[in-house]
């Protein structure tokens, strides 16, 4: 099957590892590999490198160039992010030009997932209910009651071999709603994933998006030619900004289907998910600690050395260290998605 890996995000929230020029995917924040590199292994089961389509933004292609350099997948260039629409449609529509027939799935490159064999069982799940028309999207069993993801609400009925019709999607709820979908036994986290046709999608784009959908059928006869990146930038320059979750699946009649998976996914979108995706590894006091990194006394703390200096810390409770070779983050842990105030900041004063 095809794969379509996006891989457009500007990282903020992992600062001070990740810069706009160096986004999480390109980190090796779990293991040894970055995010990108390891949702690559992670389809190569499903598909072959040909059929292993990433799309990226014109200031990360020379970093993903080099991550994948030893493999065979097509890059395709976007001359500025639009969001996760326009990025889905211009892969569908190469996907056709490939000849594909069957479901292609598209993936966010930088998120971790710890049984990669569950998430390939789903995505197989998912393509199978898809083969004839409609949407699957991977439906992530709740650990925790997280606001910040989406959830997916199933039908109490008609489940079939597993997989549940949708009743409806919710953009990242209050808590008191997260913990109640937590509690019902129904609510999955959305994890961005989802599988259809190149034909399905190309439909969806046609009645939701019909200019864009125009403009990406013209390009595709510039398609692995050098006219491709002048006419996808004209086409972008006039498409909108919009996510895939608002521009189609929001709207579509499309049978919409959920196929549950516990797969040990995050999207490791904080440092504090990272400190989580990142406990099994934690000290007898819960810390966890990365370089040359000392801890004393402490309690549920993370602290990365990454500055070429030796970092001692004594008496930290829930307490975020992370010392690189120009910057210096101290936080308190708990309120780590709160660290792109700082990029903001920073962003305003230089
Ligand atoms: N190529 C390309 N171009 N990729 C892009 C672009 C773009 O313009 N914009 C975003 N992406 C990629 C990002 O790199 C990321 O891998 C993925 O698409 C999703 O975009 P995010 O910006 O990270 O979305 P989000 O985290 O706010 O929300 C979505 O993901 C959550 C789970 O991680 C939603 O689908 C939520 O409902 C969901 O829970
Ligand atoms: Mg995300």
């Amino acid at each position: 099957m095809i794969s379509v890996i996006m891989a457009g995000g500007s990282g903020t929230r992992f600062w001070p590892l990740s810069r706009a020029s160096y986004p999480k995917q390109f980190l090796k924040i779990v293991g040894n590999e970055p995010l990108l590199r390891a949702t690559y292994e992670r389809i190569r089961p499903l598909s072959t490198d040909e059929e292993i389509l990433v799309v990226v933004g014109r200031e990360h292609e020379e970093e993903t160039r080099r991550i994948l350099a030893d493999t065979r997948v097509k890059i395709l260039v976007e001359p500025f992010g639009r969001n996760t629409a326009p990025c889905v449609g211009l892969a569908a529509r190469y996907a056709a030009h490939l000849g594909a027939k069957g479901p292609l799935a598209v993936l966010p490159a930088d998120h971790y997932v710890a049984d990669p064999e569950a998430f390939q069982d789903a995505i197989r799940k998912a393509a199978s209910v898809t083969e004839n028309g409609g949407i699957a999207t991977l439906g992530i069993v709740p650990t925790r009651p997280e606001t910040g993801y989406g959830y997916i609400e199933r039908q109490t009925e008609g489940a079939l071999d597993g997989v549940y019709r949708v009743r409806r999607f919710v953009e990242k709820p209050p808590l008191e709603t997260a913990a109640r979908y937590f509690q019902s036994g129904r609510h999955y986290w959305n994890a961005g994933i989802f599988v259809a046709t190149a034909a399905t999608l190309l439909k969806e784009f046609a009645l939701h998006m019909p200019d864009f959908a125009a403009g990406v059928d013209a390009l595709a006869e510039t398609f692995d030619t050098d006219r491709f990146a002048p006419a996808l930038e004209t086409l972008y320059a006039a498409t909108e900004n919009i996510s895939f979750d608002y521009a189609i699946m929001e709207k579509t009649q499309e049978a919409v289907y959920v196929v549950p998976t516990h797969c040990g996914w995050s999207d490791v979108g904080s440092w504090y998910s990272l400190y989580d995706v990142r406990r099994s590894e934690a000290d007898s006091g819960g810390n966890v600690l990365e370089g040359d990194v000392a801890a004393f006394d402490c309690k549920d703390s993370f602290v990365v050395g990454q500055g070429g200096r030796f970092v001692a810390a004594l008496g930290l409770k829930r307490v975020l260290v992370v010392d690189t070779a120009d910057a210096l983050l101290v936080a308190d842990l708990d309120r780590s998605q709160e660290v792109r105030r700082v990029v903001e900041d920073l962003k305003d004063k230089k």
